[in-house]
């Protein structure tokens, strides 16, 4: 591409900034915002260039497509900052052909690669000091498109924004997690968005997430649509797991979200000597595995969370506890590709990518 630099992006900034008031040695995730967003505005069929401005409440009619329709899809990044305070995102584009993968989908134009990368690039420039340095901490970026265009009839919009905010980070879960092996509700389905980085994707997980939080767990393992056998992601994650010392992982589908972090676990895991398959991987397997004591770990892989252990499933009113174990392969995994993001051990695989 490359019709456009960051210096062309028209800046506007707050008058005051409020990054004084942020606690950075006690972030939540995504709970507070940076002072500035780029924005970017689909009208008269074609994407403007895009703007940073203050990051500020946004008005929209109530008769916009996104409140009745849902045409919205979102990605999730992070930027890091080392000791030298130079900037790193981590395989940035394949973010930006994800983000445009899901616009395809969902029926929205998709957002030229250099508006948004020129665009993050001088976000990032004007947002350096957000950026948190402490371990397990980032600067956590969501781009989002949704439909702004009006009207009732259940048609695409013919006008869309495009946001990219920043929040700075800490840890997505505390702690391991215990899951429940969902075989009732589905996250999606052949021919569906299972794919793309849908919004409503999530809103659909929340009802039967709160039934599993009812019977105690803090996330769900999703199965397949059609036969409940297979397991296929791990609550807004891709699922790892493994059985004596190889690593499984389902492959992706037009069900289950190609991952950053899935791949980039596959490669690394692949280049530390592990035994990796991908591959379908059954219910049954895995409580056979845990019966026999050959279920060593199970993972979710993601940006938000990178890797988060899991510590047992719930599957047909039995619970099966995975034991601690050491030398987890989740923890040799995540420090290899939080070294690599965070500029602290060489990338071989030339992911990481200085600002
Ligand atoms: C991510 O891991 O970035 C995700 O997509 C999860 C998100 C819903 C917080």
């Amino acid at each position: 591409m490359g019709n456009i630099t960051k210096e062309q992006i028209e800046i506007t900034k707050v008058n005051t900034s409020k990054i004084e008031s942020i606690d950075f040695n006690n972030l939540a995730f995504g709970q507070v915002f940076s002072d500035h967003m780029l924005t970017c505005d689909y009208i008269d069929g074609k994407w403007q260039m895009p703007k940073i401005e203050p990051f500020a409440s946004i008005s929209l009619m109530p008769s916009a497509k996104i409140f009745h329709y849902g045409q919205s899809i979102f990605e999730g990044m992070k930027a890091y900052k080392d000791s030298n305070d130079d900037v790193f995102l981590f395989r940035p584009m394949e973010n930006v052909k994800r983000l445009n993968i899901s616009a395809k989908r969902l029926a929205i134009p998709e957002i030229p690669e250099d508006y948004f990368m020129e665009g993050l690039k001088a976000l990032l420039d004007l947002e350096k000091d957000w950026i948190p340095t402490k371990e397990g901490s980032s600067l956590y970026l969501r781009p989002f498109v949704f439909s702004t265009g009006e009207g009732f009839h259940a048609s695409p919009s013919n006008a869309y924004k495009f946001i990219l905010a920043c929040a700075p980070s800490g840890p997505y879960f505390s702690g391991k997690v215990k899951v429940l092996i969902e075989e009732t509700y589905s996250r999606s389905a052949n021919g569906g968005v299972g794919y793309a980085k849908a919004g409503g994707n999530y809103a659909g997980q929340f009802y039967p997430t709160q039934l599993a939080k009812d019977k105690g767990y803090q996330q769900v393992i999703w199965t397949d649509d059609t036969s409940h056998e297979y397991i296929e992601e791990a609550g807004a994650m891709n699922v790892f797991v493994r059985i004596n010392d190889t690593l499984l992982t389902s492959p992706i589908s037009e069900r289950i979200l190609d991952g950053v972090t899935r791949k980039s676990i596959l490669d690394i895991a692949k280049a530390e000597g592990i035994n990796t398959e991908v591959r379908k991987v059954k219910v049954s397997e895995l409580v056979e595995a845990a019966k026999n004591g050959s279920l060593k770990e199970i993972f979710g892989a993601g940006t938000a969370a990178v890797i988060s252990p899991i510590s047992g499933f719930g599957f047909r009113g039995e619970d099966y506890e995975i034991p601690e174990i050491d030398n987890a392969y989740a923890t040799k995994l995540k420090n290899r590709i939080v070294k690599i993001q965070t500029n602290k051990t060489d990338d071989p695989f030339g992911w990481r990518v200085k600002v």
